[in-house]
């Protein structure tokens, strides 16, 4: 198989990203560029994302994105095989402003479209950063989404589980607000945590033991609000033991989950296919990574997962997703609709409707 050039474009959320990559499945690939803007400051004030001022913010800066993408890669956008973009699921104004600037540059040179599932894009970090073979277990974890999948190849996933109520990036954001951190509350939880004693506040593990595969960090955000509630005003250290012991029970769910999904993966693709992969946002998280890795080996897997800055949000996972579907020629019409919703598993069918045509 040759080798492709793909420009990927993310706009999902609150980054306004760019990347040129080049390489060819199982990879790893070569990153030619991998520019990431954040628009952090523009939404720290309001405690969250704003999906109108993300929006406003992508409109603004992905022309100079892109240019930048294309500068550093010193590639010009003839040499390229493909333009791709996330097409969903994310906030539809953002998605909508990246979709519709990569239809217009494939449109003006000629090049074919790849609508991006940015789900997809997670599940395959592992290939760009670390070359890793299908099939295998994947725990994505990041601001929306929560679940572990078998990932068989490109739009061939098998669900396992996925989270009642909330994602867990949800959890350490809804957190630290609750103790007056700023957004996005992981990477400050993260830190924080350092200084505390995971076990000053006995905080509940739901769904630890259970049967199945499935998440629940709801009541952990509850009995967070109720501690806070009863205590006040929080002192420095109160807030360190909060965030020890709030990471320390979301460590124990994964962990207890994640468990449970080595165990019916290797039942099911037997001892060749025993590879775990993390990835999305929270997946940056040291304490949880060392976790992961030590229940992989407790079940005889090997664990991978891609640098902090491949795991949140970045464009050059949208375009290796690119690389991937185009290797199967995968390519997709200029009239493809944004899309607010677009799980990966649809009962077993490949995500997204790509247009097959002959490789
Ligand atoms: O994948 P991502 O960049 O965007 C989505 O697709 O959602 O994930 C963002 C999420 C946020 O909730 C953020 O708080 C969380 O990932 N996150 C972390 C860390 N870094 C980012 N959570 C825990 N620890 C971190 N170091
Ligand atoms: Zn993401």
């Amino acid at each position: 198989m040759r080798v492709m050039t793909v420009l990927g474009i993310e706009t999902s959320c609150d980054e306004t990203a760019a990347a040129v990559v080049r390489g060819r499945p199982p990879g790893p690939g070569t990153m030619l560029s991998n520019v990431v803007l954040s628009q952090l400051d523009a939404h720290r004030p309001y405690g969250g994302v704003v999906p109108e001022i993300a929006a406003r913010a992508h409109v603004e800066a992905l022309d100079a994105i892109v240019a930048r993408a294309l500068e550093d890669a010193g590639v010009r956008i003839d040499e390229l095989d493909a333009v791709a973009a996330t097409a969903g699921p994310g906030l539809i104004g953002g998605v909508m402003v990246g979709l519709l600037t990569a239809k217009a540059i494939a449109l003006g040179a000629n090049k074919p479209l790849i609508a991006v599932n940015h789900l997809e894009a997670h599940a395959l970090t592992a290939r760009l950063a670390a070359g890793i073979e299908f099939p295998f277990l994947l725990l994505l974890i990041s601001g929306g989404h929560c679940q572990l999948l078998a990932v068989e190849g490109v739009g061939r996933y098998r669900l396992y589980g996925a989270t009642i109520d909330d994602a867990v990036g949800e959890a350490f954001d809804k957190t630290a607000k609750l103790i007056g951190l700023p957004y996005p509350g992981g990477p400050e939880i993260e830190a924080l945590a350092k200084r505390g004693r995971p076990k000053a506040f006995h905080l509940p593990r739901s769904m630890v033991g259970r049967e199945g595969c499935d998440f629940s960090f709801s009541g952990l955000k509850t009995a967070v609000r109720q501690i806070v509630l009863k205590a006040g005003k929080l002192d420095e250290p109160t807030k360190a033991d909060i965030a020890a012991s709030f990471q320390a029970a979301i460590i124990d769910i994964l962990s207890d989950r994640v468990r449970a999904g080595l165990k019916r993966f290797a039942g099911e693709f037997g001892a060749k296919g025993k590879r775990f992969v993390a990835a999305g946002g929270v997946a940056a998280n040291q304490a949880i990574r060392t976790a992961l890795d030590a229940a992989a080996k407790d079940e005889g897997f090997s664990f991978s997962v891609a640098p902090p800055e491949l795991c949140t949000d970045n464009g050059a996972m949208i375009a290796w997703a690119g690389i991937e579907r185009l290797a199967l020629g995968l390519t997709d019409d200029l009239g493809f609709s944004p899309r607010a919703r677009w799980p990966l598993s649809q009962d077993g069918q490949p995500a997204g409707l790509g247009v097959l045509q002959p490789a």
